[in-house]
């Protein structure tokens, strides 16, 4: 019996958005295991603590039995090869995302010829979102609940309530 095809979706998702989603379930269909994996960035300042991404992520695939949600920190493809993942799965919104993620591609084919990157064009209704632009749209009271899953909505407003300013609107 051939190895089951395990992929690694590697990410900040500070916080996770609709796109994030979107690429979950679509890529959840190809591979036999799909490992949602945080990076613990010692060099971002990020509006959630790893964790709290984790327990966000956790709730946003409950339904998807062949996804699981981990953390990394270090190399993606030392993770990758750790977990014996032979595919890290990417997507691409506009053609601004694709120098940064074809360097990265082959950076790390470089260093692991064995794992292949596979991007997925985010589908039309998310290719403009981004956790970025979320997170400043919800810091400054706009309205994000149509860019994220309504947990991540919840501790999003959670998280920005005490803002002296503004919190989200719903
Ligand atoms: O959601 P992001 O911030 O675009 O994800 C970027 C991520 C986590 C995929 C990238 O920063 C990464 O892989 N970092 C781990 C460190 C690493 O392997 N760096 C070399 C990349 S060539």
């Amino acid at each position: 019996m051939p190895a089951p095809l395990i992929a690694i979706y590697p990410g900040s998702f500070d916080p996770p958005t609709n796109g994030h989603l979107d690429l979950i379930a679509r890529g959840s269909q190809l591979v036999d295991q799909l490992i949602v994996a945080v990076l613990e960035n010692t060099q971002k300042q990020p509006l959630f603590p790893v964790p709290e991404r984790v327990d966000m992520l956790k709730h946003v695939i409950a339904s998807y039995p062949n996804v699981e949600v981990d953390c990394f920190q270090g190399l993606l493809v030392d993770y990758a090869a750790q977990r014996n993942a032979r595919v890290i799965l990417r997507g691409i919104r506009a053609i601004s995302d694709y120098e940064t993620e074809l360097q990265m591609a082959m950076l790390n084919r470089r260093m692991r010829p064995d794992i292949e990157t596979i991007f997925l064009m985010a589908s039309e209704q998310h290719s403009f979102l981004s956790s970025r632009m979320v997170k400043e749209i919800a810091t400054l009271g706009g309205d994000v609940s149509s860019f994220v899953p309504e947990f991540v909505w919840k501790s999003l407003h959670g998280k920005l309530v005490g803002n002296p300013c503004k919190p989200p609107r719903k």
